[in-house]
């Protein structure tokens, strides 16, 4: 697209194409629209000032966009993505207190109901292979999740990201090797399917189980405003499960799961149902989050900003356990290809 001579108009939620293709962006935001020309970066610059001299937005929200802004010029200047969140697993506990997460969610963010202190070991995968009939889609993989580590998964589709998960899960049995889950762990799981919902149930009802209001440590949140934080708003809260959109049912699932108090979550393409400021708000709970998590995304940015491992998947069944972002095994992975020969005579 980049390269080509006419004019593109595309619709997108995905920031790393913004940034780097985009020369133009049209924002729709309650009713106004706003147009800057310039990539991402640009027009995250220009939507904070503009909400600073509106003095309309709250604080906590520019903020975000402000602290967003500040990791892109950061990445850009240290030539590379990410790697800040190789921070040490005490640390963040220490940090993650609850009272602070507990305000964030009145103030409109996603926050994670933290689970259990983690112990040493989290999830240890040994020698795990997996094919249906003929295909192979991993042979003898082995790897440790550390405590506090976030595991981005990329790869062509089909490779068998999924897979690995529902067995890591145990909905599905490997054809060889194990999967241990440490004793202190606790396992959260957002499915592709985002099956298992009760159909019957409004969209509130399933998320709050009946409890009106949400702990965060001592502190106590509302229910409604948990929810509200996954864009799920007004009346979407009680509408049936079974008649809500995909997105919507994504949403539900993902809210379900991080109020479970787990400390090993794995969420398959959670971007895929989140608009720009909500996968934004998901990205800075992750970060903020003590425990452990594995999350499979196309989103190359989402994945910069809060992975420090990755699981890079090939299509020839090949899979890399890397340590450090996204940005990072890409480029590992390009400098280790061996030279193309062109053997066309
Ligand atoms: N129960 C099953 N029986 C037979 N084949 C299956 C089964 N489940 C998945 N597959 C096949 O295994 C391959 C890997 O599927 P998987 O869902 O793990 O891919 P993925 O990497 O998550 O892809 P995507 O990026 O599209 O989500 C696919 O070719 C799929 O059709
Ligand atoms: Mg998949």
């Amino acid at each position: 697209l980049a390269s080509h001579k006419g004019t593109v108009v595309a619709i997108t939620h995905d920031r790393y194409f913004l940034d780097n293709v985009a020369k133009s962006i049209i924002e729709v935001d309650s009713g106004d629209i706003f147009v800057v020309r310039g990539n991402y970066s640009r027009f995250l610059e220009r939507k904070t000032e503009r909400l600073r001299v509106q003095e309309q937005a709250n604080d906590s929200r520019t903020a975000k966009l402000q602290a967003e802004l500040s990791w892109i010029q950061k990445a850009k200047s240290a030539g590379r993505s990410n790697r800040a969140r190789l921070r040490s697993y005490a640390k963040l506990l220490e940090e993650s207190n609850a009272a602070k997460h507990a305000d964030r969610v009145q103030g409109g963010a996603i926050e994670i109901v933290p689970g259990p202190r983690l112990g040493k070991s989290v999830l240890k995968v040994t020698g795990l292979s997996k094919s249906y009939g003929e295909r192979l889609l991993f042979r003898d993989l082995t790897f440790d999740l550390p405590a506090g580590a976030i595991m981005g998964i990329v790869g062509p589709n089909g490779t068998g990201k999924s897979t690995l998960l529902r067995i890591i899960s145990g909905l599905e049995d490997p054809d060889e090797g194990e999967v241990k889950l440490g004793p202190t762990t606790s396992l959260g799981y957002v499915d592709q399917s985002r099956d298992g919902l009760d159909p019957q149930k409004t969209c509130f009802q399933e998320i709050s189980q009946g409890q009106e209001t949400l702990a965060f440590g001592e502190k106590e949140v509302n229910m409604r405003a948990y929810v509200a934080a996954f864009n799920l708003r007004g009346t979407t809260q009680e509408k049936l499960v079974g008649k809500l959109s995909g997105g919507e049912r994504g949403r539900v699932h993902l809210a379900k799961t991080l109020r479970g108090g787990h400390n090993l979550l794995m969420l398959d393409e959670p971007s895929n149902d989140l608009d720009v400021d909500t996968l934004r708000s998901l990205e800075d709970a992750l970060r903020d989050f003590a425990g452990s998590a594995i999350v499979i995304s196309h989103d190359r940015w989402f994945l910069d900003r809060v992975c420090d491992h990755t699981l890079g998947f090939e299509s020839d069944g090949s899979v890399e356990f890397y340590v450090g972002s996204v940005s990072e095994y890409y480029s590992w992975r390009e400098r280790r290809r061996p030279q193309r020969v062109n053997l066309a005579v």
